[in-house]
């Protein structure tokens, strides 16, 4: 090889190793968009799976969290995740019907669990490891359910009996379910995007709406709504999702860090939800802008006689073996509908 071919040689492999070099330093960055605010259950599990992902990878992998709807609201969210705009969302169960998944709706049937300890035994059996595998046919996978809690109702007015719902026009996320929920009641259910709710409240567009007591909090929805009764008629939670493409086509040793990140963040979200619930309703009850209402247990009882029928409404919708796998799991833990 003549000399100046060799110079050319050295300096063509130089470069390339200089490149590789580039391209190895750069992160595989995760951007992971959701909807509530840094400061409830969801917005503080991202950001422990951040901190823990970015350390436990040393710098290979970065997560941008971008919460409040920064970057999409509900639905287009997940579009943004199928197209991979996005690498990893942590959506409401409420929010895969839309989808075409409408499995996951059973998560927002009324009085379906009776307790946290309950749903649990359903999210991390058979049952919940079934439902996430039917997101991979959606291009997502499913890597963990998050939760927030137990919903409560608002409203400017009080709700203590299911006949006081009658023409409240009341927000839900886009779930037939819901809808038959509200509709159960004799409310008017109104589908709109989380980040429009403050809004919708205080201009009276709607007149009340669901949420665990840390989504009313932290979106400051008690400084817009006179009347909240401690309804917990239904739950809201989450499934962490991500792209399916980009996940598998990460090299495996990063995935299973990540997965292991995952894994811790989950024990976390899932430890500190009740206690934020808590904590949110304590200082929105210390604000004294919401009158909150505790339902008498012949109250309750009214509730759900109006919305247990709506179990046998859906049947068809959310599917009939769903359900009776979920009341085994319920019964097994003595619960009785
Ligand atoms: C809602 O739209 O009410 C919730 O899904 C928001 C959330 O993600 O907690």
């Amino acid at each position: 090889m003549k000399f100046a071919a060799l110079v050319g040689c050295l300096v063509a492999s130089c470069m390339a190793a200089g490149t590789a070099m580039a391209q190895q330093a750069q992160p595989i960055v995760i951007k992971f968009s959701h909807v509530v605010s840094p400061d409830t259950p969801k917005g503080k599990a991202a950001e422990r799976f951040k901190a823990l992902a970015e350390e436990r990878t040393k710098g290979r992998v970065k997560v941008e969290v971008y919460p409040n709807s920064q970057l999409y609201k509900d639905k287009e969210e997940m579009e943004a995740l199928q197209l991979g705009a996005v690498q990893m969302l942590a959506p409401s169960l409420a929010k895969f019907g839309p989808l075409g998944i409408k499995d996951f709706e059973v998560f927002d049937l009324p009085f379906i669990f009776g307790s946290k300890d309950v749903l649990r035994s359903v999210t991390e059996g058979p049952v919940g490891t079934g439902m996430l595998k039917k997101l991979e046919g959606k291009g997502l996978m499913g890597l963990a359910y998050w939760d927030n809690g137990f919903k409560i109702m608002s409203s400017n007015k009080p709700l203590h009996k299911p006949e006081d719902f009658k023409g409240q026009k009341m927000r839900i996320q886009s779930s037939k379910v819901l809808d038959a929920q509200m509709r159960a009641l004799g409310a008017l259910p109104q589908v709109m995007a989380f980040s429009e709710v403050y809004q919708a409240l205080q201009t009276g567009v709607v007149d009340g709406t669901e949420n665990p007591p840390s989504n009313m909090f932290t979106q400051k929805m008690h400084e817009v709504q006179k009347h909240a009764t401690l309804s917990n008629h239904g739950y809201l939670g989450y499934a962490v999702i991500v792209n399916k493409k980009f996940w598998e086509g990460l090299p495996a040793d990063l995935r299973a860090t990540l997965e292991g990140a995952m894994n811790e963040s989950t024990r976390f979200a899932n430890a500190i939800a009740q206690t934020e619930n808590d904590e949110g309703l304590a200082t929105m009850k210390a604000s004294g802008k919401t009158e909150f209402y505790a339902l008498t247990a012949a109250e309750r009882d009214l509730w759900v006689k109006a919305l247990l029928p709506v179990h046998k409404d859906m049947e068809a919708r959310v599917g009939k073996e769903l359900m009776q796998a979920i009341y085994k799991e319920a019964e097994k833990l003595g619960f009785k509908y």
